[in-house]
């Protein structure tokens, strides 16, 4: 498609189903020159062979290769980004990981929310914070992308808990953009809106306003998976050098209307 990523190794988190693994097939497309998938499993949750696999039977050359890690465990995070050295260190890291909640809401159970809190807000700083070591360590200008969403911009009774960790999410892209700026590493959350993967139609709260959502959306539709890939590419890439903080909304014009 591109070589807007040549010579680029990127790290994506909860990789093997949905975005994650969109993202990882589109980055091989546009010329990464290494795509390290990660996830605490290898199977696909809306089925398929492995990204990995995927990604070889594009026969583009691109090195791949899963590394399994828990992101709300620091040495599985520190162990991912590791195994990136052998491909020259990261240069793009997605931390893109995280869950939704089967019974979020206003009560939503403690146990629950300390769980979805380890995996959406403690799994992404642990991510960032661990490339931004290798990266300052190797000297790379790289780019963190974190993934928010419009539950992070907006609150709703249904996802409290998701919408919590989200909006902590938001905070902390802007908080690390002004820590690593000085090294030349650039922070970005991308904020997608309803996008058509197993987390939004398993989540019995969040598809049930889905219709709801779609029918507000200028664009009348739910996102697909690769619509918020090429967002990933682009902020990645030598073209997004001069934006960091900023908070992307991919959502087909939702946010931008009541
Ligand atoms: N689908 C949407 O509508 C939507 C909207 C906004 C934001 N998001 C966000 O996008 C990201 C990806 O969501 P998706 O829709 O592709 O979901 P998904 O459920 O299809 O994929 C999530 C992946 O994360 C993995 N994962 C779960 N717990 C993990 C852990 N502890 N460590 C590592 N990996 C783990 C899962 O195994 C799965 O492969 C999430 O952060 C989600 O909150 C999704």
């Amino acid at each position: 498609m591109s070589d807007l990523l040549a010579g680029k190794t990127i790290v994506i988190t909860g990789a093997s189903s949905g975005i994650g693994r969109a993202i990882a097939l589109t980055a091989a497309k546009h010329g990464a020159k290494a795509v390290i998938v990660s996830d605490i499993t290898e199977t696909p949750r809306e089925g398929g062979e492995p990204t990995t696999k995927a990604i070889a039977a594009l026969s583009l050359g691109t090195l791949t290769k899963f590394q399994h890690a828990d992101v709300s465990s620091p040495d599985d995070n520190d162990k991912l980004i590791a195994a990136a050295e052998e491909f020259g260190g990261v240069d793009i890291m997605m931390c893109n990981a995280g869950i939704s909640l089967s019974a979020d809401g206003a009560d939503v159970s403690a146990a629950d929310f300390q769980r979805l809190m380890a995996i959406n807000v403690n799994g992404t700083l642990f991510g960032a914070q661990a490339a931004a070591r290798q990266m300052k360590k190797l000297g790379k200008k790289g780019s963190i992308i974190l993934m928010a969403s419009m539950g992070g911009l907006a609150g709703a009774a249904v996802t409290l808990a998701y919408s919590t960790s989200k909006g902590g999410i938001v905070q902390m892209a802007r908080s690390l953009a002004d820590a690593y700026g000085p090294d030349g590493i650039r922070v970005n959350a991308i904020a997608p809106g309803s996008i058509d993967t197993e987390l939004l139609r398993a989540t019995p709260g969040v598809a049930s306003v889905t219709e709801g959502f779609r029918l507000r959306t200028p664009l009348r539709r739910v996102g697909q998976p690769d619509e918020i890939a090429n967002v990933v590419v682009f902020l990645g890439s030598d073209l997004a050098s001069y934006i960091t903080g900023v908070i992307l909304p991919v959502d087909g014009g939702l946010l931008a209307v009541i």
